[in-house]
């Protein structure tokens, strides 16, 4: 079990998408575990969904903001599914993701067009400055509490522009996720429905969600939109 003993951190998703571990008792729990498969299932999905949305931004080059990013398996499998230009800021309180990262970047040829921040999401407000066309927030809402995501979708209204789209994902406690997580891990992770979610996110201006569910049904992908103006126009924002 050595290799997951940050069940949350960055390093277990590397497990559970490379899908080939060394040792004996993770091949099985990975090959065969719900979870890991789920987790597979949500890395295709949303890095597809995140792909198609890139292309509808109508600037030369996308920017899409990713928070709790880790190493950016998703954000880079999306930049590759497109032609259309894009960039990425991946934001994550683990620095030594990056050196990862940024050989997995390496590898698919995005090594210009990605930027690593270490920090806390919980302090996104005073991170961005930019224009951001997309935000992806896949694996890390369910490390939050409520009014930690209230906050940060408020923060990102400063610098989505009406009609940009944030990316999420909620957990479901289908095939005893819940159980398996607290047993096998001692990780207690909040488990919300889509629903609730964006109950949370909604108040900042986002709305027009649409829900979509990995095939065994633990992880909902949902893309929402920003629809309200932002509460003030940073530089690269033009009204
Ligand atoms: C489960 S991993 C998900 C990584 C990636 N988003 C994915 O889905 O493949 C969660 C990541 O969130 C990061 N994380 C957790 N809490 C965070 C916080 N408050 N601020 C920034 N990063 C955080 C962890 O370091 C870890 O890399």
């Amino acid at each position: 079990m050595s290799n997951w003993r940050d069940p949350g951190g960055w390093r277990s998703m590397v497990i559970s998408y490379d899908g080939n571990p060394q040792k004996m008792w993770d091949r099985i729990l990975v090959g065969g575990g719900t979870i890991p498969m789920a987790l597979r299932n949500r890395k295709r999905l949303a890095s597809c969904l995140i792909a198609r949305l890139i292309e509808q931004v109508d600037y030369d080059s996308a920017h899409v903001l990713c928070l709790g990013a880790g190493p950016g398996h998703i954000i880079t499998d999306a930049m590759v599914q497109t032609a259309k230009n894009s960039h990425a800021t991946l934001v994550d309180l683990s620095s030594d993701a990056f050196d990862y990262g940024r050989e997995l970047a390496r590898k698919k040829g995005l090594i210009d067009r990605v930027r690593f921040v270490q920090g806390d999401v919980r302090d996104v407000k005073g991170m961005l400055e930019d224009r951001v066309d997309l935000v992806k927030m896949i694996g890390i809402c369910e490390y939050l509490e409520d009014d930690q995501v209230a906050s940060i979708a408020h923060a990102l209204r400063d610098v989505m522009p009406p009609g940009t789209s944030i990316v999420f994902n909620s957990i479901s406690k289908r095939h005893g996720t819940d159980r398996f997580f607290r047993r096998v891990f001692g990780l207690h992770m909040i488990h919300r429905s889509p629903r609730q979610l964006q109950e949370l996110i909604s108040p900042a201006g986002f709305s027009d969600f649409t829900v979509f569910s990995e095939p065994l049904g633990v992880y909902k992908v949902v893309v929402g939109k920003m629809t309200a103006a932002a509460n003030h126009h940073p530089k690269g924002i033009c009204k």
